[in-house]
């Protein structure tokens, strides 16, 4: 392991995290040099947690970039091929200018999967090129579906230092044909596959790479520890179904920064699983830094916490967000059968234009697994903090709906200007079981907010998350 960190971040890393501790005594690493192997490709700069001492490109396994032949079973190989290789010093594998049509396939640890400018890695639409896999354990079942899902298109289980990069390379899901099937209800038993899911790993990586019209779920990191999304560009139709941009759930130390997305559904949606299935598996969504996003999604929020927040939701900071029609900021969804918690949120800069609802609490999402949610199970949502904020164009400032005997409390908003849109709600703050405070925010808070006293600054961390220590390397592909 080779994440390289500054001296100075240590004695808050030892105290706070224990696996980069172990990676804080490994040594900085520099430029690797590529072995023989490596056959002419361009010398491609890029920023990664670690090098590769090998390195190899897709053609030498057969693939064919003619948009048409099926590459399956030449990625597939590649992968088993390169993994003794990648347990030698890493080992990445790279996809050069060209078309490079796939079905699903499973990535290894120390790898790093480079797409080239101009390589597009073409999602296969023939279902069959999909293994179908156990739904996810905090889950029980698919999203679409009570039963099993079919394999995302890059997987990854059970790894340790796994990069997706490239210069700005692109990932398409040719959707289509699974929105089309989907809107028709043709999904009944097995769920769509998403486009990127990493499962039970450490030390990932997706950065500078484009994807386009996923399936559903762009980037779905779960049961995952260090991962850092940099630099990533989703654009789907703002009609396209559940294409949520990037999904951390059940995740601990995720840094999520300069991506841009444009998409179906919610721009970044923080899960930890649902109702009894994620209360069972309880791993939480905590220490999550998001920054400097830009988002367009005019039907879902430019951040959603939930609605599957069983395993809880703790510690996340946002801050530097552009919304550009987005039909809420940051949504909160929970309902009674959740459980968990979300807590000890932070928010700070949002910049906003053209929304519905700039802040948005839905404790009645009412979406159940098929059977058995625990009606007694009461979500806390407590400890909320939004600041320093502007939002143009707001048809309704508001909408906080608590649940009855269980308020979402300590709501904190402070220095916030919003701007009316021409025709907006006569109810500006529609507020409903929920308790806190607010200060220097127009136009005025319900009572329920009301500002009592003296100015305040609602909270935000001055300390960092590990991850936001992390150097990293230059390397070359
Ligand atoms: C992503 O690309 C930008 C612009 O080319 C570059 O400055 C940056 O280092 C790259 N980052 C990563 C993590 O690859
Ligand atoms: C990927 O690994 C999973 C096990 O995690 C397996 O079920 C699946 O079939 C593998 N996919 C492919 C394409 O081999
Ligand atoms: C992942 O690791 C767990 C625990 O060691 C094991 O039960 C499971 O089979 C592994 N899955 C894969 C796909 O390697
Ligand atoms: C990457 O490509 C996408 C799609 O072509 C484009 O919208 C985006 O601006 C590009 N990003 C960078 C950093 O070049
Ligand atoms: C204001 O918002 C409405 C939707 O509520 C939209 O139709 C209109 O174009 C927006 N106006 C501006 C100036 O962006
Ligand atoms: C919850 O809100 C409803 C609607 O405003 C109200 O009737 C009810 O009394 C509230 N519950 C509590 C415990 O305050
Ligand atoms: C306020 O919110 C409650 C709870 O969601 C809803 O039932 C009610 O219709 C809303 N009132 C207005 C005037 O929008």
């Amino acid at each position: 392991m080779e994440f390289s960190l500054k001296p100075s971040t240590l004695k808050m890393i030892r105290t706070s995290f224990c696996i980069l501790v172990v990676l804080a005594t490994s040594s900085f690493s520099v430029l690797e040099s590529r072995d023989s192997s490596s056959n002419g490709h361009a010398n491609i700069e890029y920023m990664a947690i670690n090098c590769r001492k090998h390195s190899a490109v897709i053609t030498e396994f057969g693939a064919v970039g003619d948009g048409k032949t099926s590459n399956t079973k030449a990625f597939k190989e590649a992968i088993t091929k390169l993994a003794p290789k990648a347990a030698d010093g890493g080992v990445q594998l790279i996809v050069p200018p060209g078309k490079w049509l796939t079905g699903s396939f499973n990535l290894t640890s120390h790898f790093t999967l480079f797409i080239q400018q101009g390589a597009t890695i073409l999602a296969s639409q023939d279902e069959s090129e999909y293994p179908v896999v156990a739904p996810l354990p905090s889950y029980g079942q698919g999203r679409d579906a009570a039963g099993p899902t079919f394999a995302s298109l890059i997987s990854g289980t059970n790894l340790t230092d796994v990069v997706i990069t490239g210069n700005n390379g692109t990932i398409n899901g040719q959707g289509k044909y699974w929105w089309v099937k989907y809107r028709s209800g043709g999904f009944k038993s097995i769920t769509r596959p998403y486009t990127i899911e990493i499962m039970f790993s450490q030390n990932v990586q997706i950065s500078n790479i484009t994807i386009v019209d996923s399936p559903a779920w762009n980037v779905h990191p779960v049961y995952c520890n260090n991962v850092i999304v940099k630099g990533v560009t989703i654009l789907a139709p703002i009609d396209s179904p559940n294409t949520d941009g990037i999904n951390p759930d059940s995740c601990t130390n995720t840094l999520i920064e300069d991506c841009y997305v444009v998409s179906g559904d919610d721009c970044i949606a923080v899960k930890s699983g649902w109702d009894q299935f994620g209360i069972k598996v309880g791993m939480p969504t905590q220490q999550l830094s998001i920054r400097r996003l830009t988002c367009i999604s005019p039907d879902s929020a430019g951040i959603a916490l939930g609605s599957e927040m069983s395993g809880g939701i703790k510690d996340v900071r946002m801050e530097d967000i552009t919304l550009l029609q987005t039909q809420s900021a940051i949504r909160i969804k929970t309902a009674v059968g959740r459980g968990g918690y979300v807590k000890d949120i932070f928010a700070r800069r949002f910049t906003m234009k053209t929304m519905k609802y700039v802040f948005w609490m839905s404790g009645a999402y009412n979406q159940h697994p098929a059977s058995g949610f625990d009606a007694k199970a009461m979500p806390e949502i407590t400890n909320i903090n939004y600041r320093d904020m502007t939002a143009d164009n707001v048809t309704q400032p508001a909408r906080l709906d608590g649940l009855n005997n269980d308020p979402f409390t300590k709501i904190c908003m402070s220095n916030i200007n919003i701007a009316l849109a021409p025709k907006p709600k006569e109810l500006l703050w529609n507020c409903t079981n929920i308790s806190g405070v607010s200060s220097k925010v127009t136009p005025k808070p319900c009572s329920l907010l009301s500002e009592n006293g003296a100015p305040v600054d609602c909270a935000f961390p001055v300390d960092k998350i590990p991850i936001e220590s992390v150097v990293l390397n230059k390397c070359s592909a």
